[in-house]
């Protein structure tokens, strides 16, 4: 492995790149903001942004529903974050990338991953794949090149990567699209029927961080601000949490439901695996609270929530850079990825 290697997560709402021998160095939203043809902000600065640019600026996620969605863009973001770390961390050329990718999509979405690291300021000289429930796992702690299995549900922003592992390799996966953006939109879409009240992107993230549980919500409350529907006029209102426990139900159930039927179509000895080991929950949406409780009550299996939910794929990419040689066998060149899933 080279003395310089990167390993990138490119995630619906953030990304994440860590570098050898320092750690997860990037953790920013993946949002680029657009003027005149050229980037004048990205990730944190450019989510700052929303909502109060000019028309004139496009603010734009190139990721969408886990797969990268508009690769120029997403090559200016990478390309702005790396001249960021340059400036901090140093050189950056002739490298080693390892980049992240979902397991359910296609051939040509995975090449884009590939085309996209191999062409970035950062000239690597090499560029890896892995895929994202395998690095999920790694990160989560599973000892994943032993022989028994193991289930991870990655729930992430736009995207629920639902996978059994086994012996160093994925048995089985499914790329659910649902995620903790469809709660906030939900969440939206409620607060405007129930209270004839206009709330964006932000206050209902806010709302569910502050407010959600999976089930049994404990009374809270939060003050929140949005325009109202008829007079237009700014109002505050106070929203609880049993509102909006109700609100993320339908696709919370939707998300079990698909747990539900990956697990039927296990073979008996990977189940008897699963029933012992447990399922192990990571993504960003996995801090919403009595998650575990929902999904033991739904499939009666041992529910772990992950330390640290949301840099579990970066972590395991961490881990796989340094301890390079027990992993060598699960990162694929180039020429591998059309053997992948
Ligand atoms: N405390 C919290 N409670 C509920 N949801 C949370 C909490 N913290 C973060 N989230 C949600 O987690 C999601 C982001 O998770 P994560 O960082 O795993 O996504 P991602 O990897 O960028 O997306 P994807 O995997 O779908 O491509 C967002 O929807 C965010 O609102
Ligand atoms: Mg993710």
């Amino acid at each position: 492995m080279a003395s310089r290697v990167f390993g990138i997560d490119f995630g619906t709402s953030s990304i994440k790149i860590y570098k050898k021998n320092e750690g997860v160095i990037f953790d920013e939203k993946n949002l680029i903001a657009i003027f005149n043809g050229q980037p004048v902000a990205i990730g944190n600065e450019a989510f700052n942004m929303l909502g109060k640019a000019p028309d004139n600026y496009t603010i734009t996620y190139p990721v969408k529903n886990g797969v990268i969605a508009d690769i120029k863009n997403m090559l200016l973001l990478l390309n702005e974050a790396f001249a960021k770390i340059e400036k901090k961390y140093g050189k950056i050329t002739g490298s080693e990338i390892i980049v992240a990718t979902p397991t359910d999509i296609t051939e040509v979405e995975q090449r884009a991953y590939f085309d996209l690291a191999s062409n970035c300021i950062a000239k690597p000289k090499k560029v890896r794949i892995v895929q994202k429930p395998v690095a999920c796992a790694i990160g989560t702690g599973i000892e994943i090149m032993n022989a028994s299995g193991a289930m991870v549900v990655d729930i992430g922003a736009n995207t629920t990567e639902i996978s059994i592992m086994s012996i160093g390799g994925i048995v089985s996966s499914k790329l659910v699209p649902v995620g903790g953006n469809n709660f906030d939109e939900a969440i939206i879409n409620n607060v405007r029927k129930k209270y004839n009240l206009i709330i964006g992107n932000a206050t209902a993230e806010f709302l569910k961080k502050e407010l959600a549980f999976a089930m049994e919500p404990e009374h809270l409350t939060a003050k929140i601000f949005g325009k109202d529907v008829i007079s237009g006029l700014p109002i505050d209102m106070e929203i609880d949490s049993e509102f909006v426990t109700e609100t993320i139900t339908e696709s919370l159930h939707s998300l079990v439901d698909n747990v539900k039927s990956l697990l039927e179509k296990v073979s008996p000895e990977l189940s008897a695996d699963i029933i012992d080991s447990g399922v192990f929950i990571s993504g960003g949406s996995a801090k919403i609270r009595k998650l575990d409780k929902l999904f033991h009550q739904e499939t009666e299996l041992d529910i772990h929530i992950c330390d640290d939910p949301s840099d579990n794929v970066v972590n395991g990419l961490g881990i796989i850079i340094e301890e390079g040689g027990r992993y060598s066998s699960i990162a694929f060149a180039a020429n591998q990825i059309a053997h992948i899933g």
